[in-house]
């Protein structure tokens, strides 16, 4: 089940998703925790420490505060960030949207498109994320297109006609060479506390590299593949163990420094299988 050629082509990404939270203050305290641990981690980790990701997305007015204290401007920051969600056009007269271009001009590297709670709360088709995809890439910012079914969805049988349209659907304004990341999110194990089995996420993810293969060739290898839904440090061993998941997109357990921290411990540990000794 493990990695065979995962850490040549593929690197692992951890990444959080504070959603609506936390407010300012306790806002600070998260991020510095995570910032720390995350510094501390590289420092002793086997390998390059590149080759796992940390990224952060917090609520827009973060990357306004982190850009003015100038961090997001040091090459050498541990931790990349971005936007929960991008707007479909380009600047202009839309009263509350905020666009790629100016995320990445507040320092974001990153953009989630069409969380299931931007799907399902505020009506984001498939086509409305296929436009935030191709405003993601036209201002240089790296795409993570979620995708995922509800219950109903999976138990008529319908999981891999479903994700496999958000799929094709998401991409289908990239160009050639185009990849943005793709983080499967089942809607019912998100903030559920029911996570999918590690046999649904095989097969899923499984599923999804052969689709992004037929649909933009064999440099699909190269995407990562994320699972999200209820990951905690105590079940990302097992999920990030798997050969087609390079990353997890972590809700409720990015919110605490040390679950957040642990899950990270197991993207390290995962890596090639091996041992990074944080704890000794
Ligand atoms: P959760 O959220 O980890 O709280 O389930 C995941 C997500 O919404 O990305």
């Amino acid at each position: 089940m493990h990695a065979h050629g995962r850490d040549l082509i593929r690197p692992t990404i951890i990444a959080g998703n504070w959603k609506h939270n936390p407010d300012r203050s306790n806002g600070e305290s998260l991020l510095r925790d995570v910032m720390g641990g995350v510094e501390e981690r590289r420092s002793r980790m086997v390998g390059d420490p590149d080759s796992v990701e940390v990224l952060i997305f917090p609520p827009l007015p973060w990357l306004g505060w982190l850009s003015a204290s100038g961090d997001t401007a040091q090459d050498s920051l541990p931790i990349s960030f971005g936007a929960q969600c991008v707007a479909e056009v380009s600047m202009g007269a839309f009263t509350g949207e905020v666009g790629a271009q100016l995320v990445k001009d507040f320092g974001a590297q990153w953009c989630l498109v069409g969380h299931s709670e931007r799907r399902t709360l505020f009506g984001v088709d498939d086509e409305s994320c296929a436009r935030r995809v191709r405003q993601a890439l036209d201002h240089k910012l790296k795409p993570v297109l979620c995708i995922g079914e509800t219950l109903a969805q999976r138990e008529s049988g319908d999981t891999r006609s479903v994700v496999g349209e958000q799929l094709e659907r998401g991409l289908s304004l990239c160009v050639e060479g185009e990849q943005p990341v793709i983080a499967y999110e089942p809607v019912w194990a998100i903030g559920t506390g029911v996570t999918a089995t590690v046999e649904q996420v095989a097969e899923v993810h499984g599923f999804l590299r052969d689709r992004l293969c037929e649909l933009r060739g064999s440099g699909a290898e190269a995407t990562p593949i994320l699972y999200g839904g209820s990951v905690k440090a105590d079940n990302a061993a097992d999920l990030l163990g798997l050969s087609d998941v390079d990353g997890a997109l972590i809700g409720g357990a990015s919110l605490e420094a040390s679950s957040f921290l642990g899950i990270l411990d197991a993207g390290i540990a995962c890596r090639g299988g091996r041992e990074p000794k944080l704890h000794e």
